[in-house]
Parts: structure tokens; C-alpha cells; sequence
């Protein structure tokens, strides 16, 4: 679209939000406003008589196994929603953060940190663009991802969500993502969490993060004004604190800057629950225009606004600000011409093709660290042995939001594992020691990593604690074992974070950091039996030692004192095979 007939387009659609604004009640722009699950928070009818805006899909229960299911259950909310007096169509969200992930069978791609490592932004563009049709083909038209977070402690259980601790290339590819996600098969794209998730002290999810405001600005922000000139259609409010406010309430830098300063024109969408969780009608006052009251928020929500408006504590315009907003997302993305599901998509999800992309991205993002002894790539062995429980386990090797909001531990439908990858690339004969007894062969793939873990769950210390910064005892005993058998060792880290691996980078004869590789475990047998070269860098300054995470921040390289045993962008390559 040339930019007169955008202009024109852009007048037009303005005019009809007026009208439209021009004869909502009260309560159908708290409507528009109200964003619920599909189940739980919600019968089917309430879509119309609570005149609801958008619905979210986090994780089950499934609509059902096949996506025609997803299809048909959209469209009868959708009916609801235009059986109502303004018939405004509804928006349907989905946290597809690394493809359409809350749908089995769907392409996983690697999570953003290996994305990261590629630092490609036409593979980052064609991966948003797909998981942008994966999602529209299974209902959506609303997307929670890019992650725009720049990590400042590797404790923080979401590293992974974000493509690199430096914040060019995080800017870089957080706007790639968006023009993926916006581009033919057009959904809204959400920049999250705004701002300073990643930078919480010590770590911490929701926790308080205590920089400067030039520090924000310099380092935080670059990942939310590149994706706004780019025209990001929404962005997600953080659970963290900032100056000691909740920044759902944070009236300076939602409204002030975003809005105001930057001319962001898009939603700003709240988190989960956050009108009970952050001071009610504040975080409206402060220029959240969708809010997800969900899990028992949603009369609450709706009241409490509305009393608000009533007893003069929320002006009106601010409402129409939030709805102004919303629609002119809906008109964008035609959703008044198109309101129901494309069956002709269907066919779509999961494809060899998408596959093909995903299986490049895994290959791209494998980071190799350390290779001596003619260790990789593998030729001319005749006994490979794949070591330990995840070299076999689609689920262990996709991480948190995969199936299930905090990942899951089980083979799902259409992924290749890592061991199956070995067995489509090769004559050698491929064994599987899933406990680490010990078995003999020319080389061992020692496949050793964290198991998945979400938002909370995956922090490293505080509530939680489940997670630690080096290797379970396990999985170094693995090493230790091959070690002393005298087999040749190549020990494939499966992670959502650099971790301390110092010793076992000592022990082992090569090692390759694989991140969280999605669904094509393929890929990485591809490079490491020399099919194509490694070309990943590495997206975090990688640590040397648990001591170094004493401080608040972690030992994030770009500005500490800290010597990294690895610094960011280190990667080898083969010197003789021709790179991707
Ligand atoms: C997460 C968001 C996510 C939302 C909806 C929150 O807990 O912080 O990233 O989009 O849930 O599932």
C-alpha cells in the first residue's frame, strides 16, 4: 500500500471508530475492554451480554485435537459476540511465543535465545510470519509475542523469551518479529513486558527493577521504539516495579511516553489479573486500554471501572482513548469484513515447508563453545551413543510454553527428537543410553540441560527454587562416566539460559550450547555430522562462575568488571564445510 491510499485508509478507518464511539453505552466500552479465557471466566452468552472484546488461549483445556475444533469453537463465541447490538467482532489472543505452541502439531520453533544466536532477522521475520498464519489457521488473531525483554540476570526464569542481553540486536529482531507477525497473513503482534522485566534485581519475575531512568532509556527502551515506528499493533504492561510504582500504574511511561512522547497508537494490554493484582481503576488512569480479567477479575473489572466513570474517578475520555485504540486494531486488521476463522488454512499448520524453516533456525542457533580432538564434525564413526532422558524427548527439548504454559516432559505430536534427527542422517549405527550406564562406541552425545520452566517457576533462588545455575549432579555424572570409558565426548547443553558449565566444558571434547530447540531436533544432527556448519554466536556473554551471580544484576558482561569465560558473539565454525 503506497503511503496516500495508507493515509486515506488510516482517515477512514478514524471516522468509523467516531461513529461507532458515538453510540456506545458505558458498558460496551468496558466491554471492548474486557479481555477473558474461554473457559472459566465465561459462558458462551456472556460474550454478548458482558459485550466482551477479546478472548485469551493460554493452555487447556484444548478446544480440541484437531484445529477444526479450534475453528468451530472461535466461531460460535464469534457469533455471540456479532449477535450483539454494535456487532464489533472479537479479537482471540494466544501466547504463540515460539509458533503456535499451545497447539500440538503445530511447527515449535527454538525459543527466542536461540534465535538470538542466529542473529538473522529474515529467518526471525519468516518464523513470526508463519507462526502468525500457524496461529490465524488455528483462530487468532491476536499474538503475546515479541518478548522485547533485554535479561540482566541469568536467574530470571523467561532468559529464554528474549532474544540476547544487547540491546541492538534484541532491537534488531524483536522488530523483525513484528513485521513477520504483521505482514500477509496480518495478526496483531504485542511487544512485552514493558518495561524492565528483564531487569528485575536478582532476577526476579514481577520483581523490582531499580535502574536509572537513563538507563532505561538507553538500554530498555530501543526495543519498543523500533517495533512502534514499525506500527507494533499492542503492547504488554510488566508485572514488575519500576521507581517503586507497579508499572501497570506507571502513568509517566505508559501514557506520558509511550502514548504521548513515542505516538505508539496501538492497545497497551495489561497482564494476567493485573486489575486485582495492581490498584484497580489506577492502571486504567495510567493508559492500560485492555485488560485481561481473567480468573475471577471479570465483575470486578467491569464494576469497578464502571463505578469509576460513574464517581468521576475515571474520565471518560481516557474509556474512549482505550476503545478508540482497540477498534482501530480491529479495522486494521479487517476483522469487520473478516470475522470468522479461514478453514482454507487448516491445511497449513505444521507443514513440511514450515518445518523446513524450523529445522534452519535450530541449525543456526547451535553455539559451539569448544571442539579438540577432531571431536566434530562426526565422520567416520560406526557407533554413535545418544546419552541421558533428553536425547530422546520432543517435550524436554522445547522448553516452558510448549503444550503447556510451563512446558512438558512428554513426546507431542509431529516433533522429530534430537535421537531421531541422528537416526535420519546417518549409516552409523545410533544407540540410546537414556541413564547414563555407560555404552561402548566411537563417539558419545551426551544430550544434558534443564527441564522446562516458565514465568515464576523457572527463576533461579527466591520463592520458587527449583532451578539451579550449573548441571544436576545426574547429568554430570553422565559426562564424568563417558569420560572414564575413554569414548570421545560431545556434550549437547539443552537450555533456556547460559549456565556454569565450566567443568564439564573442561572435561568434555566438544560442546555445543543447543538453547531450547523446538520441534525439529534434526537440525542439530544436521551440523554436527558436518551436513552444514555452526554459525551461531552466542546472544549472552556466557559465565564462568556461580560466584558471579552474588550481585543483583548477575554477571551481565556488557558493562561489569567480570571476565565472561565466554564473551558475547563467540561461536566456532568448522573450517571446512560450507556454512548454512
Ligand atoms: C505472562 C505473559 C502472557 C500472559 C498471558 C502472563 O503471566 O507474563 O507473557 O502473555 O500471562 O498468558
Amino acid at each position: 500500500m503506497n503511503e496516500q491510499t495508507q493515509m486515506n485508509r488510516n482517515e477512514k478507518i478514524e471516522q468509523k471508530i467516531d461513529s461507532l464511539l458515538s453510540v456506545m453505552t458505558l458498558e460496551e466500552k468496558i466491554g471492548q475492554m474486557t479481555q477473558v479465557r474461554h473457559f472459566d471466566d465465561i459462558t458462551e452468552e456472556e460474550i454478548a451480554t458482558r459485550h466482551i472484546g477479546s478472548v485469551i488461549h493460554t493452555q487447556g483445556p484444548v478446544p480440541g485435537k484437531n484445529a477444526k475444533e479450534w475453528q468451530e469453537k472461535f466461531e460460535r463465541f464469534q457469533k455471540q459476540a456479532l449477535s450483539s447490538r454494535l456487532k464489533i467482532p472479537l479479537l482471540f489472543g494466544v501466547d504463540a511465543v515460539h509458533g503456535q505452541n499451545t497447539f500440538e502439531g503445530a511447527t515449535i520453533f527454538p525459543h527466542n535465545i536461540g534465535l538470538g544466536a542466529t542473529q538473522n532477522e529474515y529467518l526471525v521475520e519468516k518464523i513470526a510470519a508463519i507462526t502468525a498464519l500457524e496461529s490465524k489457521a488455528t483462530g487468532f488473531t491476536w499474538i503475546f509475542s515479541p518478548c522485547a525483554a533485554i535479561p540482566y540476570n541469568e536467574k530470571w526464569g523467561r532468559v529464554y523469551e528474549a532474544f540476547s542481553e544487547n540491546t541492538q540486536l534484541t532491537t534488531k529482531l524483536v522488530e523483525a518479529s513484528v513485521r513477520g507477525h504483521q505482514k500477509e497473513n496480518y495478526v496483531l503482534a504485542t511487544a512485552k513486558h514493558f518495561i524492565g522485566d528483564g531487569a528485575t534485581d536478582f532476577g526476579k519475575e514481577g520483581g523490582e527493577t531499580t535502574l536509572t531512568r537513563e538507563e532505561v532509556f538507553e538500554r530498555l527502551l530501543p526495543p519498543y521504539q523500533a517495533p512502534i515506528k514499525a506500527g507494533v499493533a499492542s503492547i504488554m504492561a510488566s508485572f514488575n516495579t519500576l521507581d517503586g510504582l507497579p508499572m501497570h500504574a506507571h502513568r509517566e511511561l505508559i501514557t506520558g511516553l509511550l502514548k504521548d512522547s513515542l505516538q505508539f497508537d496501538g492497545i497497551v494490554v495489561s497482564d494476567w489479573k493485573a486489575y486485582s493484582r495492581f490498584g484497580g481503576n489506577n492502571i486504567i488512569n495510567a493508559g492500560i486500554d485492555v485488560v485481561m480479567a481473567v480468573d475471577g477479575d471479570l465483575a470486578q473489572f467491569q464494576e469497578g471501572v464502571r463505578n469509576g466513570v460513574l464517581h468521576g474517578e475515571i474520565q471518560e475520555e481516557r474509556i474512549n482513548d482505550a476503545v478508540r485504540r482497540i477498534l482501530r486494531q480491529k479495522f486494521r486488521l479487517g476483522l469487520f469484513e473478516n470475522p470468522f476463522p479461514d478453514s482454507s488454512l487448516l491445511s497449513k499448520i505444521g507443514t513440511i515447508e514450515h518445518r523446513e524453516i524450523a529445522k534452519q533456525a535450530v541449525r543456526e542457533s547451535l553455539v559451539l563453545l569448544k571442539n579438540e580432538n577432531e571431536t566434530l564434525p562426526i565422520k567416520n564413526a560406526n557407533r554413535i551413543v545418544l546419552v541421558g532422558e533428553f536425547a530422546d524427548n520432543a517435550g524436554l527439548q522445547s522448553g516452558g510454553w510448549t503444550i503447556n504454559w510451563q512446558g512438558t516432559n512428554e513426546n507431542y505430536a509431529g516433533a522429530t527428537t534430537i535421537l531421531q534427527g541422528f537416526k535420519n542422517n546417518t549409516k552409523a549405527e545410533i544407540l540410546y543410553d537414556p541413564t547414563g550406564e555407560g555404552i561402548k562406541a566411537d563417539v558419545a552425545i551426551l544430550v544434558v540441560g534443564e527441564t522446562p520452566y516458565a514465568e515464576f517457576f523457572g527463576d533461579i533462588g527466591g520463592e520458587m527454587n527449583r532451578y539451579q545455575l550449573t548441571l544436576t549432579s545426574e547429568h554430570q555424572a553422565y559426562i564424568k562416566k563417558y569420560k572414564s570409558l575413554g569414548i570421545k565426548t560431545v556434550v549437547l547443553l539443552i537450555s533456556g539460559r547460559p549456565l556454569v558449565v565450566t567443568e564439564q566444558i573442561q572435561e568434555a571434547d566438544a560442546f555445543v550450547a543447543a538453547w531450547l530447540p523446538g520441534s525439529e531436533g534434526e537440525g542439530i544432527a544436521e551440523v554436527l555430522l558436518g551436513k552444514h556448519n555452526f554459525s551461531g554466536k552466542l546472544p549472552h556473554s556466557w559465565p564462568a562462575a556461580e560466584k558471579d551471580f552474588s550481585g543483583k544484576y548477575g554477571p551481565n558482561f556488557w558493562d561489569s568488571f567480570i571476565k565472561p569465560l565466554f564473551p558475547i558473539g563467540f561461536g566456532l565454525s568448522y573450517p571446512n564445510v560450507k556454512t548454512n
